[in-house]
């Protein structure tokens, strides 16, 4: 299974950034564009040169696709990665999984008794600075991690229906964008013991949104990551890890020259900022890449559904932290990621 059939659900902001991505793939035939909204579905067909569907079944019978990528709003993930897996189709699926644990615990049963695939999108492992970062925590080059700083942000994004705006439907910052950190430093440090956050809560039709949680994980390190929809354009990441033997710090501003920020009318850019890459792949294409080798080499992802599954508990448990302005803590589990324990231990060793 060399080539692989590739179609993508949801032409919206994402499904735009998968579908140009797939496009550069010598190996893969994007083989259609499903969107319910027809004018969307065949205005991104036309620039990715493939056929637009408004159906899942039409796409299925007519297109046959080995992998169906899965770019539509959160609240909807399980009800199209669901009927894509019983039809037989491996299945990449943007980040969060899903907006409840029920859906995600359903989605990856579901694929499990399929026999198919189930990939999350958690693209920050992809970021060559986020993974050199996780890298050099793991081979102890700081030290014993004590704090961690992450900053993640940008307007307020803009979707289709405003779905965004919808507390029930997105989950707030929290569990749309800073869950990429939380994804992201539980790669790092294992499992988090409890949270404790402040938010605006994304409450309706304010257009705006920010929050500041902090975690605590079963291995001590404690992180602060603030989440931003309030800038007035643009998105910026920042990471900052203070170790016993130094510092690794980024921020993404840095390498731009020239900051300008204008503040632009909520339709005049419809859509979601994603992160700018000079790369000559993005981190989109590279994780894209990664999930269908692992289909034609059959071999675990760098993430897997349940690290996604995590990922959303810890962004749940924050969101119940903002409502109830008290700490939460995380169902126990034994810390699964013995490699990342193992090399701490070694850095600590060190000191
Ligand atoms: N990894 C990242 O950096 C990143 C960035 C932005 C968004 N996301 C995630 O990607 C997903 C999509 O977000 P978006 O900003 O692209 O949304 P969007 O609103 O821009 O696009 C969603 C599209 O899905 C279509 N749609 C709705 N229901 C459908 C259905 N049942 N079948 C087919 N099409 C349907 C809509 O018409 C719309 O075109 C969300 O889960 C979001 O959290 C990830």
């Amino acid at each position: 299974m060399s080539r692989l059939k590739v179609a993508v659900v949801g032409a919206g902001t994402m499904g735009t950034v998968h579908s140009e991505a797939y496009r550069e793939m010598a190996d893969v035939d994007l083989v259609g564009i499903l969107d319910i909204r027809p004018e969307a579905a065949q205005r991104l067909a036309a620039r990715r040169e493939t056929a637009a569907y408004t159906t899942l079944n039409a796409l299925i019978q007519a297109a046959q696709p080995d992998v169906v990528d899965v770019c539509v709003p959160t609240y909807l993930h399980r009800q199209v990665v669901e009927a894509a897996a019983v039809a037989g189709c491996h299945v990449i699926c943007e980040k969060p999984i899903a907006r409840t644990l029920a859906d995600a615990e359903a989605m990856i049963r579901v694929c499990q008794a399929a026999g198919v695939k189930l990939y999350i999108a958690h693209v920050v492992r992809f970021f060559p600075e986020y993974r050199r970062a996780h890298d050099l925590v793991c081979d102890g080059a700081v030290g014993r991690v004590g704090v961690v700083r992450a900053m993640r942000g940008g307007a307020f994004p803009v979707g289709w229906e405003d779905w965004y705006a919808n507390v029930a439907k997105c989950g707030t910052v929290i569990v749309d964008s800073m869950i990429h950190d939380f994804d992201f430093l539980r790669w790092c440090f294992g499992e988090v013991d409890r949270v404790y956050a402040k938010s605006q809560l994304g409450r309706d039709m304010v257009q705006s949104d920010h929050a500041f949680v902090s975690l605590r994980f079963q291995n001590g390190v404690i992180a602060h990551v603030e989440g931003t929809w309030a800038y007035p354009s643009g998105f910026y990441t920042e990471l900052e890890m203070a170790g016993a033997k130094g510092l690794i710090e980024f921020r993404s501003q840095d390498a731009i020259a020239v900051h300008t920020q204008i503040r632009q009318s909520e339709r005049a850019h419809a859509g979601v900022q994603v992160p700018e890459s000079p790369l000559v792949k993005s981190p989109y294409q590279l994780e894209l890449e990664h999930f269908l080798e692992c289909i034609r080499r059959d071999v675990q992802p760098l993430v897997t559904a349940e690290d996604a599954c995590k990922a959303l508990e810890i962004s749940l448990a924050a969101l119940a932290s903002a409502r109830a302005g008290k700490p939460v803590r995380l169902a126990q589990t034994p810390n699964t990621t013995a490699s990342v324990q193992e090399r701490l231990t070694r850095g600590n060793q060190d000191d």
